[in-house]
């Protein structure tokens, strides 16, 4: 009897002890709110019929990595968040301790099949779950944020006519699967996209510069599968659109620069002297080093059969100068060192009195005497002033009045592409 009632004084104290396992103020919130019985995460949470779901989307630009102009991906990180009202996740902080929010993983509870379109992402399922491997919080009126950093891979279409003074523009669309707007409504998050300037700045990398980050709200009709002659419907989207400029300076310091030099110095070719033999000799080396060049060039410039782009058509125009000025002075060269016996036929003797006439060159007697030669000597007036010079003068002559006419074309058409060129810098430094 005795050790029956010490048996049972000893249960009747131990039983309370070995009950005592420590309560957290999360413990019965959760299993009341989340209790399995009542809380299917699978159904939406629509509570009264016929009202629809209001899913508010944000994301922000925390780093630019990378836009690859040949594959079209630009690689972005984010931050992104989707907000949504669940009507069962709802109590009274109160009645549990005043917890007023708790932290659970989101595939406990319901959420949004979102999808990115653009997504380059390896598998199907990556860009699907981006959202469904976070952590969601939830707030005693039932208002659920779902948020997550992620590395997004999406596919830009990038347009190279402007090259390398462009400005792109990447959408990035969010939009759910399944849902059409019946029962779902996929909205913009009111103050999205109206980051700060100087948040821009720091997500800009070397080579891009972001101009902003606005979002759109979208309705788009589309079918649901691959049914062609199922009933389409109205979906909803939020568009996220990337805007970028591209710094121009490394293409102006390592390539525009060097081939507009290059270009420029062909223009000595026409004050060297015929007989100094070296013509040819220098404008050919200056057009081999310009090829030589564009040959090293051509691995840093993105490869697009769309279009050619401005700084191709630069390239382009600087080698055809460059080997004008070496026809040109091939043509000057023949002229010039003609031997005594050929005499100029008329027409070109007509071009020299002509050339002496209009003054192009020779007005200036006492000026600068690259431009000076007697004008006398050229000018084949009626008391036989001509016939003083031989036929090898009048070549040289000839060549000289080509070379001089040459250089005047060729400094006003390197004049124009400089122009040119710089004006697209310009246009994107402001
Ligand atoms: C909850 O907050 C109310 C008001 O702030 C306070 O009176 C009450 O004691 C708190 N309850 C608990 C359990 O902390
Ligand atoms: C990107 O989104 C904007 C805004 O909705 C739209 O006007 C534009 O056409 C889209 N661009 C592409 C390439 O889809
Ligand atoms: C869905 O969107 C379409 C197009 O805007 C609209 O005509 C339709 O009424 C919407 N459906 C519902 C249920 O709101
Ligand atoms: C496509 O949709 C139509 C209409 O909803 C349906 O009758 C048909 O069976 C579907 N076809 C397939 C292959 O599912």
């Amino acid at each position: 009897m005795i050790c029956q009632l010490v048996c049972l004084l000893f249960i009747s104290t131990a039983s309370p002890v070995l009950s005592a396992v420590p309560q957290t103020v999360y413990g019965d919130l959760l299993a009341n709110v989340l209790n399995p019985n009542t809380y299917l995460k699978t159904a939406m949470p629509i509570c009264n019929h016929g009202e629809k779901l209001h899913v508010g989307q944000d994301m922000i630009l925390y780093q630019l990595y990378d836009l690859e102009e040949p594959t079209q991906m630009l690689t972005v990180d984010v931050w992104v968040e989707s907000t949504w009202r669940d009507c069962r996740l709802t109590w009274d902080p109160a009645a549990y301790h005043n917890v007023t929010s708790f932290a659970v993983k989101a595939t406990e509870i319901w959420h949004p099949d979102l999808v990115f379109f653009e997504s380059l992402h390896g598998n199907f399922a990556e860009a699907l779950g981006v959202l469904g491997q976070s952590t969601a919080r939830v707030r005693y009126d039932g208002m659920v944020e779902l948020g997550s950093q992620m590395l997004i891979n999406t596919f830009c279409r990038v347009d190279l006519r402007l090259y390398p003074f462009d400005k792109q523009r990447c959408n990035i669309t969010f939009a759910s699967w399944s849902k059409d707007n019946r029962t779902f409504v996929l909205r913009k998050k009111v103050d999205s996209g109206t980051g700060a300037d100087h948040a821009f700045k720091a997500a800009s990398n070397g080579a891009w510069l972001v101009e902003g980050f606005p979002a759109f709200n979208k309705i788009v009709q589309r079918k649901v599968g691959l049914n062609e002659s199922a009933e389409p419907a109205w979906f909803t989207e939020v568009t996220f659109q990337l805007r970028l400029r591209r710094k121009p300076l490394y293409h102006q310091a390592y390539m525009v620069f060097p081939c507009a030099l290059l270009t420029w110095l062909a223009l000595l070719v026409y004050l060297l002297p015929a007989e100094s033999g070296e013509k040819i000799g220098y404008v050919t080396t200056l057009l081999l080093s310009l090829v030589v060049f564009l040959l090293m060039l051509a691995d840093n410039i993105p490869r697009s059969g769309d279009c050619v782009p401005i700084l191709g058509q630069y390239f382009v125009m600087c080698v055809l100068l460059v080997a004008l000025a070496n026809v040109s002075t091939v043509l000057s060269y023949s002229l010039s060192l003609r031997s005594d016996e050929f005499s100029p036929p008329k027409l070109l003797l007509a071009c020299l009195s002509l050339a002496g006439l209009c003054g192009l060159q020779f007005r200036c007697d006492g000026g600068w005497r690259l431009f000076t030669f007697s004008r006398r000597q050229l000018m084949p007036s009626r008391n036989g002033g001509a016939k003083q010079l031989s036929n090898s003068d009048k070549w040289r002559l000839l060549g000289i009045v080509c070379d001089r006419f040459c250089l005047l074309v060729y400094g006003v058409l390197c004049t124009a592409l400089t122009i040119w060129i710089a004006g697209f810098s310009n246009e994107t430094e402001d």
